[in-house]
């Protein structure tokens, strides 16, 4: 594995793979890797030639008063781990080359980032894509595999691709879980041992919603109500949002049928957590 680091030459590496006639497929993480990070590489890896995996904690994600600061990093253990996945090439470029100090872009996706984690974190998403926009230049991947755990960012990375025509295919990938059911995440590692308890009341709400669907319920209202007592019952977690919405336009749905998806994220002490269900899926830990 290489890691490049200079945006120049990344393209340049990119540009000779592509003359060679050899397809890519781009993984984009901010690091700090678990094995949700890992199954991308490696099902990007069944998909194309070459995987290149960028490494970038995106600074114009986060809101002022969010965890960038304590956002975990790890250089040399992520670059150990993408090296045992034999991804080709880990790139690191740095925040002054992706941001020029006159950088004055912005990419924004409307409509579907009103809602969910779009609503609650205002300006998020508008981070993701400009810098997810940027990495699709520089990288010119023919692929791109994201994680289904962030569902909306899928939805709204998979949306600007289609409206800015590019041509690259963008892949989702189901949700990895711990062996307890929690959803992998660089930011459990915030949490304490009885946080990390409470967190599971996550695990138990997908749950509960896929009994409820395979019992042929249908009410939504009804089902946000019975997954607040499940995250309420722990005291130190408090509802960011329970939502039940279509997975094509993520607006709300009152009767839960099998374009539904549950929608979820919760504050466990400090640490904001999010998870997801596709009605009808299976919740299996997939891990
Ligand atoms: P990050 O949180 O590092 O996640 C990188 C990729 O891993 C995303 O596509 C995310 O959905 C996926 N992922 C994380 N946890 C997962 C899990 N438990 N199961 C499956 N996939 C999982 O998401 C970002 O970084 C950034 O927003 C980024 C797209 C890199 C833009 O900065």
């Amino acid at each position: 594995m290489q890691t490049i680091h200079p945006l120049a030459d990344m393209t340049r590496w990119s540009n000779e793979v592509i003359a060679s006639g050899s397809t890519i497929a781009l993984v984009p993480t901010m690091g700090y890797f678990h094995e949700g990070h890992l199954s991308l590489m490696r099902l990007a890896k069944c998909l194309a030639d070459r995987v290149v995996v960028s490494l970038f904690v995106n600074s114009l994600q986060f809101g002022p008063s969010e965890d960038l600061s304590r956002y975990p990093r790890d250089l040399a253990r992520d670059s150990r781990m993408a090296a045992d996945e034999k991804v080709d090439i880990l790139f690191v470029p740095t925040e002054t080359e992706i941001y020029a100090l006159d950088f004055n872009t912005r990419v924004s996706v409307c409509s579907i980032t009103d809602t969910l984690c779009g609503k609650q974190r205002p300006g998020h998403f508008e981070g993701v894509t400009t810098v997810v926009a940027k990495l699709f230049n520089i990288v010119k991947p023919h692929i791109a595999v994201f994680g289904q755990k962030d569902f909306q960012q899928l939805s709204v990375i998979s949306k600007m691709t289609r409206d800015l025509n590019w041509d690259i295919e963008i892949v989702g990938h189901p949700i990895v879980r711990a062996e307890d059911g929690l959803a992998m995440s660089s930011r459990n590692t915030y949490l304490s041992s009885e946080e990390r308890e409470q967190s599971l009341c996550l695990y138990k709400s997908v749950q509960h919603a896929k009994t409820r669907f395979d019992n042929g319920f249908t009410d939504a209202e009804l089902l946000k109500s019975e997954i607040r007592d499940i995250i309420l019952a722990n005291s130190g977690v408090s509802v960011d949002y329970i939502s039940v919405v279509d997975k094509d336009n993520l607006s709300d749905k009152e009767v839960i049928d099998s374009n539904s998806v549950l929608a979820l994220a919760v504050i466990v002490g400090q640490t904001r957590l999010i998870d997801n269900y596709f009605m009808g899926s299976d919740t299996e830990i997939s891990k």
